[in-house]
């Protein structure tokens, strides 16, 4: 069957080649992963999180090395949605590969003005970051009550004619009920999780190890956590689930897949690897032959449990 297998997903309207994304903040605005790897093979590129006006984020150090992950905390530096548009986009948008613009605000109203300037712009979707843990205003604050970000979405709805992704925060008292409200607010599709709220310490200098002293936990340690708060919100919701958290190779990626989500996001691992989501989506290739899967949509929450 080499060859034949029928990766694409439908994702909120969205028609992807295959489900293998990177993850929003991990590789800029994609060419950064442009010398490693073939940006056309992606599913899509989702692009690190845009506000109206430049940031300059966190002051440094803002990452640092944990056993089986990496605490960030970037505080959403990033170049704007002006700047993103006329520099960013037209190169990006020359690849043929769906661009998902990650955004997010201070206030609802900065969500509607960003979601309102991408209509149009020739993304292909927004993802609503409702999850950041390293921001005092915006971010995660919206993440965490599932009345806020059901209002936040039904907001961006009317703002937007453009498929819409929320990306919840693990840092919430039932992931279900998030998913649920988004979903009646209007989202197409959800993605999750984002990082984890963590602290490491140099011990010699008895200071913290990121001048925010607590950052957001991504990489490996998450990953069973990601998994199972994915396989919860499939229980829940009928709108599209992606997957994020700890993926660093196919098999990771497949065990999202038959807990539920439609396609996956790959960010930590390609610090080490800046090929990976190649890797990870040749894997898929090859986990489908073997097991004679010819529609990847066949995959999707397979999970027997009796
Ligand atoms: O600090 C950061 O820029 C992280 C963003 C996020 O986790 O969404």
């Amino acid at each position: 069957m080499g060859g034949t297998v029928d990766l694409s997903v439908d994702i909120g309207g969205m028609r992807l080649r295959n489900p293998v994304m990177t993850a929003s903040g991990t590789c800029g605005y994609g060419e950064e992963l442009a010398p490693y790897m073939d940006l056309r093979r992606l599913g899509a590129i989702v692009v690190k999180g845009l506000s109206l006006k430049p940031r300059p984020g966190n002051p440094p150090p803002r990452m640092t090395e944990v056993p089986s992950g990496l605490i960030n905390s970037i505080g959403l530096q990033n170049i704007g949605v002006e700047a993103f548009v006329r520099d960013k986009l037209p190169s990006l948008m020359d690849l043929g590969v769906p661009v998902i613009a990650n955004i997010f605000g201070e206030d609802v109203e900065e969500y509607c003005l960003l979601a309102r300037r991408l209509d149009g712009s020739g993304v292909a979707a927004i993802e609503l970051n409702i999850s950041c843990p390293n921001v005092k205003k915006g971010g995660m604050e919206f993440g965490r009550i599932p009345e806020e970000a059901h209002d936040l979405v039904r907001e961006v709805r009317r703002a937007t004619g453009l498929p819409i992704i929320t990306k919840l925060s693990p840092n919430v008292r039932d992931i279900k009920e998030m998913a649920m409200a988004v979903e009646e607010a209007g989202t197409d599709a959800i993605s999750l999780i984002n990082t984890i709220p963590a602290m490491a310490i140099d011990v010699e200098r008895r200071r913290p190890r990121l001048s925010s002293i607590i950052g957001g936990l991504s990489g490996p340690a998450i990953r069973p956590i990601a998994v199972r708060m994915v396989w919860e919100a499939y229980q829940a919701v009928k709108v599209p689930i992606i997957g994020v958290g700890g993926i660093m190779g196919a098999s990771d990626a497949l065990e999202f897949v038959i807990a539920g989500a439609c396609a996956v996001q790959i960010g930590t691992a390609t610090f080490i690897d800046p090929a990976v989501c190649e890797k990870v989506l040749k894997g898929i290739e090859e986990y489908m032959d073997r097991h004679g899967i010819r529609r990847f949509v066949d995959l999707i929450g397979s999970l027997e449990v009796s």
